[in-house]
């Protein structure tokens, strides 16, 4: 480390793992690093402070923060001028502070006290020392975070997780649930749209248990309600416990038509003898009870979820229920895991780990099955138009990309774009992952973007 004075700015490059809660994070990190005078630069190869926001769900993460951390520690033995930080799920963990300790991180700061970057900063220059706080920061929950200068916002709206599911280290790295206030929610909701933002997503561990046991806060359908009446063209949320999802998130949902259509219901295991051993509190007849509800309230419904594959003592019999279940709900899209012992949880404590070819076989076999009932989901759009938020250049450069009101991903010709924002596209091709379109219109006022004040 090059010996630095109290005020001097650092060029920083934040390299972020993991969900949507850390990309937020990510920004508000950013932000208070800029309004304390520091510079964002595009790549870590221009960086001399670069920061890793890392994610402890399940093992690769992990494995891949191991494998940069090595590289810059390499790199400043040969002598480059570089100061590392660690934060996110990770950094509250003592697997990733003993992974910290072993790779010479000079500043470690768990999800709980990301206010605390600046400070953080200018301590290591001046003390030339590590610099930790892991700390659960009540002044997190109402910190305002300025508004991005892109056309999706997320806002965070809660914290934390009360539920333990027996796989997940969520609990201990973000702590118990904390809502934040409806005025910071909103305050932070006008200025995104103020600046731009098209679309917001409502972000936390578990959006629905919003306001629970508070009688100072709205509940989530209220909150849902509120944000949709700022007018912002799109309003997403996500992710929901199948526990917490009351009929009255249904009912906003269907009748404000800026509350997209789209529903990201994790239910990790069609079995109810793996429910119950994963501590989920709701049973499958439960489960397919809010989706039939769901399909009711609001026809052409988008519904995506979580699976986690060969969680301990699956059985054959297990697995096929999950299948089936697949088959009852007919997801539009899911986020498959193999199930990842992760230490600190309770499943790592007291289940054994299933061999690992069985848990690749039955996620290949999910992923393949998948694949088909997403083609076939996907295949109903194709002549259809859809509102599509085109944001960015799609991996193949003849193409921009975005997302639909209900998420599919959907590519256009470059051509057809003028500048990024809200349009209407029909749609010409479908794959189980992608719709290709053609521009039929402009779906939005054009709002310049600039970041609010
Ligand atoms: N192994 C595999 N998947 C996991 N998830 C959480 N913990 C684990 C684990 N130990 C998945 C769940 C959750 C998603 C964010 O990550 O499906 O919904
Ligand atoms: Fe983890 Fe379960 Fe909480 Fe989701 S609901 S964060 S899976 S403990």
């Amino acid at each position: 480390m090059v010996n630095r004075s109290r005020a001097e700015a650092r060029r920083v490059h934040v390299i972020t793992h993991g969900c949507q809660m850390n990309e937020y994070d990510t920004h508000t990190v950013l932000s208070e690093l800029v309004a304390g005078g520091h510079q964002v630069v595009d790549t870590p190869a221009d960086a001399d402070l670069i920061i890793l926001n890392t994610c402890a769900v399940r093992g690769k993460p992990v494995e891949k923060v191991v494998t940069m951390l090595g590289e810059f520690r390499k790199q400043k033995l040969a002598g480059r001028d570089l100061t590392v930080g660690m934060m996110g799920c990770l950094a509250q963990l003592d697997e990733g502070q003993e992974i910290a300790r072993k790779f010479g991180v000079d500043i470690l700061v768990g999800p709980g006290a990301i206010t605390d970057i600046l400070n953080a900063v200018d301590m290591v220059a001046e003390n030339q020392q590590p610099y930790w706080s892991l700390d659960f920061k009540s002044e997190l929950h109402e910190h305002l975070t300025p508004a991005p200068d892109t056309l999706t916002g997320f806002l965070t709206i809660m914290r934390g997780c009360n539920h333990n599911c027996t796989y997940c280290i969520v609990p201990q790295t973000r702590g118990p649930e904390v809502s934040r206030s409806l005025e910071s929610i909103l305050h932070e909701a006008r200025a995104m749209q103020r600046s731009g933002v098209q679309e917001i997503y409502l972000l936390g561990q578990n959006v629905n248990s919003y306001g629970l046991g508070r009688s100072d806060l709205p509940s989530f359908a209220e909150l849902l309600r509120h944000v949709a009446d700022t007018g912002i063209p799109r309003v997403k949320f996500t992710t929901s416990h199948p526990m917490n999802f009351t009929s009255d998130v249904i009912d906003a949902m269907a009748e404000h038509e800026n509350i997209c259509k789209y529903i990201h219901l994790p239910v990790q295991s069609g079995s109810d003898r793996v429910l119950r051993r994963m501590a989920r509190e709701y049973r499958r007849e439960r489960y397919l009870e809010i989706i039939t509800e769901i399909k009711a309230k609001v026809p052409d419904v988008v519904l995506s979820t979580d699976i986690i594959v060969g969680f301990p003592g699956e059985t054959e019999e297990d697995f096929s229920a999950t299948l089936s279940l697949y088959e009852e709900v007919e997801y539009d899209s899911a986020y498959m895991f193999m199930y990842s012992a992760r230490p600190g949880t309770p499943s790592y404590k007291h289940f054994d780990d299933l061999p690992r070819e069985v848990k690749t076989e039955r996620l290949q076999r999910l992923i393949e099955r998948q694949k088909g009932w997403s083609h076939r989901k996907n295949h109903r759009h194709v002549g259809r138009e859809l509102r599509v938020l085109i944001k960015e250049s799609a991996t193949d450069a003849q193409y921009v990309v975005g997302h639909s009101d209900q998420n599919h991903t959907v590519l256009v010709p470059r051509s057809q774009v003028g500048e990024m924002g809200l349009y209407t596209v029909t749609v010409d091709t479908a794959t189980p992952h992608t719709l290709y379109g053609t521009v039929s219109g402009y779906a939005a006022q054009r709002v310049p973007l600039m970041m609010a004040s």
